[in-house]
């Protein structure tokens, strides 16, 4: 039977909430990642080192005791962060960088910055202490249609805060488009992008063709084939600016199976068979251990992990829903085959 082993993978955007979903969720990250990159859009955000230590603390307790897992912590940038909390961040050991959310771009938003350029000060300060910047690039402006909000956040805001902080290093998070993927191609190396197994795998017709399926709906939302193809270009190139981070995003199944749903896919439970199995439809599972396992650590100037896991081809179904009655989550490509298992 055919085996892949790598080099211990890490996840650069993943959702673990807190409470009962965190307990659910974490053991599936917790079992494949050496680290990750924990999101900070709780309710309430963690905006304050003291917060984040809180959370990584209740993180730890969810850890399988056979697990070596470590939670790497991000503050929530609001325009009521002190420039102090900046350099208490860059002083402290478990923060490692600060997440941007336009007002109202996605799932607990509402504490986001609706002018961006209202926190120059605190990009200013990001950068001389050299924290990364990470944004979800998309603009609110409810007029922009949906399929169009990547682009143009990428052709207004991104290219001016890119040409305002030189050497502030930026991660665009859960990259979407070409324009997303041209745009930080021609940047410098300061800036990378995360690429999600979602978008390298499904185009809009699996969200939207035969029937909506609320399961493959997350923000940014999937895009047409030909952005799906640039998005497999970029992360099975060999360039060290794409990067593995799997956005997953646990919602309760009622949530996102509902009038209005949530927006989130949960991909922890398979997520590096998932991205296996996109580099394998390429060809390209030569480049897979490099993508997921060397170029976000460089780039967040950590060191590579040593261990290693070990995939093989062997052909499983996922479970309809992880969790109980009353935390119940359905996964990606839930009741369906994936061909990759990690042992
Ligand atoms: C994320 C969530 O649920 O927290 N949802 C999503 O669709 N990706 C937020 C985010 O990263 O946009
Ligand atoms: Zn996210």
């Amino acid at each position: 039977m055919k085996t892949l082993t790598l080099i211990k993978p890490d996840d650069w955007h993943i959702h673990v909430r807190n409470g009962a979903i965190l307990k659910t969720v974490l053991p599936h990250t917790a079992k494949q990642f050496g680290r990750a990159i924990i999101m900070p859009n709780l309710k309430p955000p963690v905006t304050t080192v003291d917060q984040a230590q809180a959370y990584k603390t209740e993180i730890m307790a969810a850890i399988p005791v056979d697990s070596e897992f470590t939670p790497l912590m991000t503050l929530y940038l609001t325009t009521q962060t002190e420039l102090s909390e900046i350099k208490k961040a860059a002083e402290s050991s478990f923060v490692h960088a600060f997440k941007l959310y336009p007002a109202g771009a996605t799932t607990n938003s509402d504490s986001g910055v609706a002018d961006i350029s209202a926190i120059y000060p605190l990009l200013a300060e990001l950068e001389k202490y050299d924290l990364p910047l990470l944004i979800h690039g998309e603009v609110t402006d409810p007029t922009c249609d949906i399929f169009d909000r990547e682009q143009r956040f990428v052709e207004s805001s991104l290219t001016e805060i890119v040409n305002k902080f030189p050497n502030l290093r930026i991660v665009l998070e859960h990259v979407t488009t070409t324009d997303a993927v041209d745009f930080v191609l021609k940047a410098g190396p300061q800036v990378a992008a995360t690429i999600t197994p979602q978008h390298l795998l499904f185009n809009r017709n699996a969200l939207l063709a035969g029937g909506i399926r609320p399961h493959y709906y997350c923000l940014p939302i999937i895009k047409r084939e030909s952005h799906r193809q640039s998005l497999v270009n970029a992360a099975t190139s060999g360039n060290p600016k794409f990067f593995l981070g799997t956005d997953s995003a646990p919602h309760l199944t009622h949530t996102k199976e509902n009038a209005c749903g949530c927006a989130g896919c949960f991909s922890a439970h398979a997520a590096i068979e998932l991205y296996a199995e996109a580099f394998e439809q390429a060809d390209a599972l030569d480049k897979l251990e490099a993508f997921a396992s060397f170029y976000g650590s460089d780039f967040y100037r950590l060191p590579r992990n040593t261990a290693t896991i070990t995939l093989q081809q062997s052909t499983w179904t996922v479970p309809a829903s992880y969790g109980t009655d009353e935390v119940k989550i359905t996964p990606l490509k839930a009741g369906e085959e994936i061909h990759w298992k990690i042992i």
